[in-house]
């Protein structure tokens, strides 16, 4: 009897012992998912976070790094700079460019059709080139024609866009036959004007010279102290392709003589060798 009373609590005894190591067992089980679940988790979570934060900042280099080129080829450092960037007769081109942060201090709108809204920079010209496009545009309506100004003063920064994009869009080799680099522009002296058919509004195009309003131009834009700043044939000497659009203000006197003899603005200074 005592034999068995004793068995019994033995029993009892070890069973007890074993169900606590099983439920000790289940609970070791548990806390090690839980850990498992939740460091490594985290652990990820964070190696993800610094690596998106490494990306980002090694694209924010590279950004950086890719500006600063297109900004140092923008201003390249060998051309010269102008020292009479106030004149009308200034001469801005790829191997001149105008110093840093010039801003004419006279702008204004001339009373003439514009392409561009209200308020939009692209309207304004120095005083004295709005003043001339009033009496150009004038001369234009007594004959009969319809002129539109589409694009004038531009900006550094204006430019610099204007420039990229072309560079984006259509490669450099293109874009450098018809965009300034930024600093180089006649658009960033507010003394040159873009100028259209009405018929064909903001086309600035080669064939603008076919039109009625496009060889009236080539014909009395002198009158008012404006040149055809890169003509036909004269590629080799501006570095740009034929602008019939392109108005560029030098004042009476130099547009006639330059008219008269069929001239650019680089023979007329004697800056082409
Ligand atoms: N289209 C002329 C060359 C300019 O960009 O200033
Ligand atoms: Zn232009």
């Amino acid at each position: 009897m005592k034999k068995a009373a004793i068995f019994i609590m033995l029993t009892v005894f070890l069973i007890g012992c074993q169900q606590e190591n099983y439920l000790a067992q289940q609970s070791d089980k548990r806390n090690a998912q839980q850990d498992y679940k939740e460091e490594p988790v985290t652990f990820v979570q964070e190696n993800e976070e610094e690596e998106e934060k490494e990306e980002e900042q090694e694209e924010k280099q590279q950004e950086k790094e890719q500006e600063n080129e297109q900004t140092n080829e923008n201003t390249d450092d060998s051309l010269t700079v102008i020292d009479d960037s106030e004149s009308v007769s200034l001469v801005v081109n790829k191997q001149r460019k105008l110093p840093d942060g010039f801003e004419p201090d006279d702008l204004e709108e001339a009373n003439v059709p514009y392409h561009a809204a209200e308020g939009d920079p692209k309207r304004l010209l120095q005083k004295v080139a709005a003043d001339a496009l009033e009496g150009l545009f004038a001369d234009a309506k007594e004959d009969g024609l319809e002129l539109v100004a589409v694009s004038g003063y531009r900006s550094y920064d204006r430019q610099k866009q204007i420039y990229e994009n072309n560079v984006a869009t259509n490669g450099q080799q293109h874009a450098d036959k018809f965009s300034a680099k930024p600093g180089t522009s006649e658009h960033q002296t507010g003394l040159a004007m873009d100028v259209a058919s009405a018929a064909l509004v903001a086309v600035l195009e080669q064939s603008f010279i076919e039109t009625n309003e496009g060889q009236w131009l080539e014909d009395h834009a002198h009158e008012h102290g404006f040149i055809i700043r890169y003509p036909e044939g004269k590629e080799e000497i501006t570095g740009y392709s034929y602008e019939p659009w392109h108005l560029r203000y030098v004042g009476k006197e130099i547009a006639t003589e330059i008219y008269q003899a069929q001239i650019t603005l680089e023979e007329y200074f004697g800056l082409y060798p």
